[in-house]
């Protein structure tokens, strides 16, 4: 395995603050995904609710802002058009969150309709990290953040 993959396939930044948030984030999305596998229809409603709305999103905006707060402090020049890619997946996120609460009010959620939000959610991050946070991680290590 390549040295720069850790857990769960995410690619290391070699900035130890966010390469924990990575692999933590990617960690519960994992895990999210097993327990909408095996869970029985009727849980999925609370899955949705308490893990993907309250829970992920936490996580998600923690890191985000964690990531935007050190682009600043070291003046990243392509920190706006990062922090818009940022913007970007949380408005996309947003929309599918509606969705899938919308459904759930008039029917059952599909497991399925879940899954795929969550399959997406963690490709986009996965994606994310290898294209853009990779290389906000170079600069920095140039400025010498560990
Ligand atoms: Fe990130
Ligand atoms: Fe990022």
């Amino acid at each position: 395995m390549d040295d720069n993959f850790g857990a769960g396939g995410v690619e290391a930044t070699g900035i130890r603050k966010i390469d924990a948030q990575h692999e933590r984030i990617v960690a519960l999305l994992t895990d999210l995904e097993r327990r909408i596998e095996d869970c029985e229809a009727e849980r999925l409603r609370e899955i949705v609710a308490v893990d993907i709305v309250k829970g992920l999103e936490y996580y998600i905006n923690t890191h985000f802002e964690t990531e935007q707060v050190l682009l600043d402090e070291y003046h990243y020049p392509e920190a706006a058009a990062h922090r818009a890619e940022h913007s970007f997946f949380v408005d996309r996120v947003k929309v599918m969150q509606k969705k899938l609460q919308e459904k759930q009010g008039v029917e059952q959620v599909s497991k399925a309709a879940v899954l795929e939000a969550v399959r997406f959610i963690r490709d986009w991050i996965v994606g994310h990290i290898s294209a853009s946070d990779i290389k906000y991680a170079r600069f920095l290590k140039e400025q010498g953040v560990e």
